[in-house]
């Protein structure tokens, strides 16, 4: 069966796409063969996969494709899904009419929010989406909070302290253990150097594995549980 996860957050720029590129890299390090499909404008992904080629750095068993439509989006799926274990669909920082489309398509919906007011608005808004297509479509697609770009000086602000009991107790939607720290490599990668899997492992590449590699366990487990649906009573 594919497995579809979107990065959606209508209101922010921290850290979809390097997410998805992580993930991928995770998958088709384990021998997955994971299909990327770019629906932003501004073409990251698609910029990188290119970067990617130029410096001869693709990484095997990934593919990346473009698609800016709904339609596109649907034809694409319809036609090409089943090929790949993994489909992995990046989306604009802004709202636009492709959110449902993309909720329509996929099996979890990941909102990378680094911690700001409008980025957690951006989630939470993200989840209320993903709550209604499930109920219009009578499916199940899960949903999950991801916080990026996280530093030593950002845990000790308030707004850092109150994501968790508004995210999990009040909106009620799931919260990665995992956070995403600020990290030169995740910087780095976007260069066209391919995955963060293909880098030479130093201490600082060994770390950001080890917190990829809990990110796409928890991924996997959330996946797998049916219970995680919806909105908790
Ligand atoms: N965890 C991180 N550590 C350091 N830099 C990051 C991290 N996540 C994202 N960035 C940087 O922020 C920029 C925006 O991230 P990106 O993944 O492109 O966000 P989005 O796709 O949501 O707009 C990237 O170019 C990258 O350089
Ligand atoms: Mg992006």
């Amino acid at each position: 069966m594919t497995v579809v996860i979107a990065a959606i957050n209508g209101k922010g720029g921290a850290g979809k796409t390097t997410a998805l590129m992580n993930i991928a890299g995770e998958y088709a390090l384990r021998g997955g063969h994971v299909a990327m499909i770019d629906m932003d404008a501004r073409n990251n992904l698609m910029k990188w996969w290119t970067d990617c080629q130029e410096k001869d750095a693709q990484p095997e068993g990934i593919e990346v494709y473009s698609h800016k439509t709904a339609r596109g989006l649907e034809r694409w799926m319809m036609d090409n899904a089943n090929a790949f274990d993994h489909v992995l669909i990046d989306t604009p920082g802004e709202d636009t009419s492709i959110v449902d489309p993309v909720i329509a398509a996929a099996d979890l919906v990941i909102s990378p929010i680094q911690p700001s007011k409008r980025e957690v608005l951006g989630a939470i808004d993200s989840f209320e989406n993903v709550l209604r297509v499930n109920e219009a479509l009578g499916k199940a697609c899960r949903h999950g909070v991801l916080r990026t770009r996280i530093t030593v000086t950002v845990r000790h602000t308030e707004l850092y302290r109150k994501i968790r009991p508004i995210i999990e107790d009040t909106v009620k939607t799931y919260l990665f253990r995992t956070e995403v720290f600020e990290r030169n490599v995740y910087k780095d990668i976007h260069n066209g150097i391919g995955t963060l899997q293909m880098q030479e492992v130093t201490d600082a590449i060994a770390k950001a594995r080890r917190e990829t590699q809990a990110l796409v366990a928890e991924v996997d487990q959330l996946l797998a549980n049916e219970a995680a649906t919806g909105r908790a009573a």
